[in-house]
């Protein structure tokens, strides 16, 4: 199939590109640039031997998605591009509002004047709030997001709903990601924060390589065997796996789909920082600090349903993942150099 990846220069995006291309799909990627290089794409471009068709353009932009759709032939749409970062939707929620929404309102009906209507959308497991239940299926209920950033995806995720029940032609995947951290082997892309990073692993690799000075661990009292706050980590490479499985659930035309993408292990902050210092055999130097607002303390999924249905399972444990972020972090000390 030929996929459309919208915000395919980003982290996810980057890497998804690759399994793709190994399964035989073929892609084009529009990007704003707004959180990402151009030279990422450039990286992929030397992993996979081949050019990556690139528009420069805001999702926003209708008559730049509807060229988009008269010059190529779109089969299926993976849809990445949104802002992202929790804290900064709380200072700046009608810029979070405005992105995301839009550039999926003015994505789907393009889609649809151009007859394609099949989507795999970016949801995360923020949706599920607080959840009712640990291990998380999918059925599990929707919570209440404490962020604008959440409550953007929970918000898409019943515009994609309605959307398919209006109109059956619609194939709806939401994904669920839990934790992506990781990077592609090669340590040529991997996740490249702007500023402070809000999230661990690449606090963890920027303290472990000196640009920070120690680990802030956000409180070691919570219900937890350790106190401190349990997630799903999933390696990125796995998290783009499961993409081109669920475009075998497009193909069989699977109406709406939801799926959980995490490993089913849960693995707290100081067992995070325990796995990098041992694979990697290095110190990374952290103080307890107060919990940070909006945290949970548990957070994991059962991937279940992604197996039974997609057969989609992931392969890598945390120790590859600390091993590939730091592989990244290391021949990237600056991030993308363009
Ligand atoms: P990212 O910021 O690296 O990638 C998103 C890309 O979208 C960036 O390249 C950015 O430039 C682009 N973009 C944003 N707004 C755009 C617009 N209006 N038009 C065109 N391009 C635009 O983020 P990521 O980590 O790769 O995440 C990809 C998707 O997955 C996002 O929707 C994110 O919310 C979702 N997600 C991420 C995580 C995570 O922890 N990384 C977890 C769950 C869900
Ligand atoms: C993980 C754990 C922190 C940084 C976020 C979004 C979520 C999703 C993934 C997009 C927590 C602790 C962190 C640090 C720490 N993104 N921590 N010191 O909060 O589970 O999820 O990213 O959809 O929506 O909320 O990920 O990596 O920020 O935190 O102690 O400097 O690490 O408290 O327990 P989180 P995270």
């Amino acid at each position: 199939m030929q996929i459309l990846l919208t915000g395919g220069a980003g982290y996810i995006g980057s890497h998804t590109i690759i399994e793709l291309d190994k399964a035989g799909h073929t892609v084009v990627v529009v990007d704003n640039l707004c959180n990402s290089k151009e030279e990422a794409l450039r990286r992929v471009e030397k992993i996979i031997g081949k050019p990556v068709p690139f528009v420069r353009a805001d999702v926003r932009d209708r008559e730049a998605m509807d060229h988009i759709f008269k010059t190529y032939t779109i089969d299926a749409v993976i849809h990445f591009a949104g802002l992202k970062a929790v804290g900064e939707s709380c200072e700046k929620p009608l810029e979070y509002y405005e992105n995301n929404m839009n550039a999926t309102f003015v994505l789907l009906d393009v889609m649809r004047r151009n007859g394609c209507k099949n989507i795999i959308f970016s949801s995360s497991a923020t949706v599920y709030g607080d959840p009712a239940q640990i291990p998380i299926t999918e059925e599990c209920p929707k919570g209440h997001c404490t962020n604008p950033y959440g409550q953007t995806k929970s918000m898409l995720e019943e515009v994609l709903k309605d959307v398919q029940k209006a109109d059956p032609e619609w194939n709806v995947v939401l994904l669920r990601y839990f934790n992506p951290i990781g990077a592609h082997k090669s340590g040529l892309i991997g996740e490249n924060p702007n500023g402070i990073p809000n999230n661990l692993m690449p606090y963890i690799t920027q303290t472990a390589i000196g640009i920070r000075k120690e680990l802030g661990v956000f409180g070691n009292d919570y219900d937890t065997p350790d106190g401190t706050g349990v997630r799903d980590y999933i390696h990125v490479c796995d998290l783009a796996a499961g993409h081109v499985a669920a475009l075998k659930a497009i193909e069989k035309k699977c109406g709406l789909a939801i799926y959980n993408l995490g490993t089913g292990h849960g693995y707290s902050v100081l067992d995070v920082v325990n796995a990098f210092e041992r694979e990697n055999g290095l110190k990374v130097p952290y103080s307890i600090k107060p919990r940070r607002p909006g945290d949970i303390a548990t957070c994991y999924c059962n991937p279940a349903k992604a197996k039974a249905e997609l057969g989609w399972q992931a392969q890598y444990e945390i120790g590859d993942m600390c091993r590939d972020s730091w592989n990244f972090q290391k021949n990237n000390p600056k991030g993308y150099e363009e």
